[in-house]
């Protein structure tokens, strides 16, 4: 997207020149009402998007370039259905697992949103009887521990939200979740589990993950271990997957398994069978209120104008920093325990969909596309990392995540924790300039330059409904940016290598073969066989 290719482009490089002495406070000085007026709100989602970079100007000059670059035709294209994933040649209808029943998608001529009220159904029958103890183990016993096995979109998602929601659950399993084949996770997960009690679901939309059908086959051998009936399997682990066959293949009877379909990509499939094990802890009524949620913020995205719409402005103003002000990364700063694993969650979402250099036309991509994201609750990541936000050389545009109303009744702690966010905010923005007195060696030590942006998303209370919200603003932001970049948002084609290395170097390790690697890898490899012999000698 050369400036000669697009007016907008240029528009905005010529515009981001012009404000390169503006300040974030000399904007509040001229514009009393700043704060209300760059503010918007969606079905209790607050988004105040005035401690930008940023005048009504760069608004529309983005607004322009969204148009320019035809966003409300992707957007239009994505939930009617039509293959906007070009490099796999599949729809991308995530927006259909939470459209209610009676709507109508069409995916080549076919309504799929009876088949995912039909799996829905399927799920909630299903988490009813193991929740209210109807369903039994092998040895006659209820369920009292639901282990996820998954990786990426089948694990970072169900078991973000399991957390941020723990509340709604309290009458529920115990919810875990393994996702590394790094056998410390699956043996720290099982160590206190009594294999009668304890059911495996096993999430993989190929079901062909190493990660995932490494722990499943382990898990199996844990259970037959302790339970030493092999139709055990039948009762004990249950399947989450587009993939019927290699399901059956494992040795899980279809009847167990729920399916999700090709046009939900990993890391967007919360809202189908993969949120199974959510469902197993809060019940299939709160994961309603999820898809509810999810929903609002679907029909906000589909339906309101681009100046209007929060998922849309927050994937613009990524794009103004990271595109004319050069941010490498982007923070995201939940000021909420619960949400301690949104930030992993966004990493995968963002990162996988839009960490791209090969545009949707194959060709390399003539701008930079996503930002690294990262981030830690507040306010924990203000004794760590914060310094750097407020003085260090790196420019970090940064997303504040704050609950208005919490859901414990400890005195004092919301006013501080809310306290904190809104002060990080300001002192981030406006900064504190060098004071008169004092030593002089230690006055630029204590000045705070500010002008450092930040976006402020509010929500009433963290709900299964908000929640929902949130995943759907932040997926549509992803899609804003990636549409805009001209990258397919929903491949992941460079995941694919070292997942092939490993497989050759898996077999190299427990034999004598001569190496091939680098000399790096090689001498690597000969270090690991060396402890692995010497392990094996000392009988280990
Ligand atoms: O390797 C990356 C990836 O394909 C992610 O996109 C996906 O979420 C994850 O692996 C797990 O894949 P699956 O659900 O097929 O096991």
């Amino acid at each position: 997207m050369s400036s000669t290719l697009s007016p907008a482009w240029a528009g905005l490089q010529t515009h981001r020149h012009d404000l390169t002495y503006t300040r974030i406070g000399d904007l509040f000085g001229t514009e009393p009402n700043r704060g209300p007026e760059l503010t918007i709100e969606h079905d209790g989602v607050v988004l105040d998007y005035s401690k930008n970079l940023l005048t009504s100007h760069t608004v529309e000059l983005l607004a322009q370039l969204a148009e320019e670059r035809q966003l409300s035709v992707g957007i239009e294209a994505m939930f009617s259905g039509e293959r906007v994933n070009v490099t796999e040649d599949r729809a991308v209808l995530h927006t259909a697992l939470r459209a209610p029943a009676g709507t109508v998608v069409e995916l080549d001529g076919h309504d799929v949103v009876p088949d995912v009220h039909d799996v829905l159904g399927r799920m909630a029958d299903f988490s009813t009887r193991v929740r209210s103890g109807q369903w039994r183990g092998a040895t006659g016993e209820s369920i009292r521990t639901v282990v996820n096995i998954g990786i990426g979109g089948s694990d970072l998602g169900p078991a973000m939200a399991t957390l941020a929601l723990r509340q709604f659950a309290s009458d529920g399993p115990d919810v875990r979740f393994v996702a590394n084949v790094d056998g410390h996770d699956l043996a720290r997960t099982l160590h206190d589990l009594d294999p009668a009690t304890t059911l495996f679901v096993v999430c993989s939309k190929t079901f062909t993950t190493v990660e995932t059908l490494t722990n499943a086959r382990t898990a199996r051998g844990w259970l037959l271990a302790g339970v030493d009936d092999h139709a055990a399997v039948a009762k004990h682990f249950v399947a989450v997957s587009a993939n019927t066959g290699e399901v059956a293949d494992f040795g899980i009877d279809p009847a167990n398994m729920f399916e999700f379909w090709d046009w939900v990509g990993g890391r967007y499939s919360l809202h189908s069978a993969i949120g199974l094990s959510l469902m197993l802890a809060i019940g299939s009524g709160q994961f309603h209120e999820m898809l509810s949620g999810a929903h609002s913020m679907d029909r906000h995205f589909r339906t309101a104008p681009l100046r209007q719409n929060l998922p849309v402005l927050l994937g613009l103003l990524g794009i103004w920093y990271r595109n004319f002000w050069d941010a490498q990364t982007h923070a995201v700063l939940p000021y909420d325990q619960r949400l301690a694993r949104l930030p992993a969650y966004l990493q995968q979402l963002d990162m996988e969909s839009n960490g791209k250099s090969v545009g949707r036309d194959g060709r390399a991509t003539p701008v930079d596309t996503a930002a690294v994201i990262w981030g830690e609750p507040g306010t924990n990541g203000q004794h760590a990392f914060f310094q750097l936000l407020y003085q260090g050389t790196v420019f970090v545009p940064c997303d504040f995540i704050g609950v208005l109303e919490p859901d414990h009744d400890l005195p004092g702690h919301h006013d501080l924790l809310m306290a904190n966010l809104f002060a990080q905010s300001e002192a981030l923005a406006f900064g504190k300039p060098e004071p008169a007195a004092g030593p002089s060696e230690l006055r630029a030590q204590r000045t705070f330059p500010g002008n450092r942006p930040s976006n402020t998303i509010l929500v009433p209370r963290l709900t299964p409904y908000s929640l929902g919200q949130l995943i759907a603003l932040y997926e549509h932001k992803v899609f804003t940016q990636g549409w805009i970049w001209g990258v397919n948002s929903f491949d992941q084609w460079g995941v694919e290598l070292g997942k092939v290395l490993a497989t050759r170097i898996v077999s190299e390790l427990a034999t004598e073969d001569v190496l091939a690697h680098d000399s790096s890898t090689n001498h690597l490899i000969r270090r690991y066989r060396q402890t692995r012999q010497a392990a094996a000698r000392a009988g280990k």
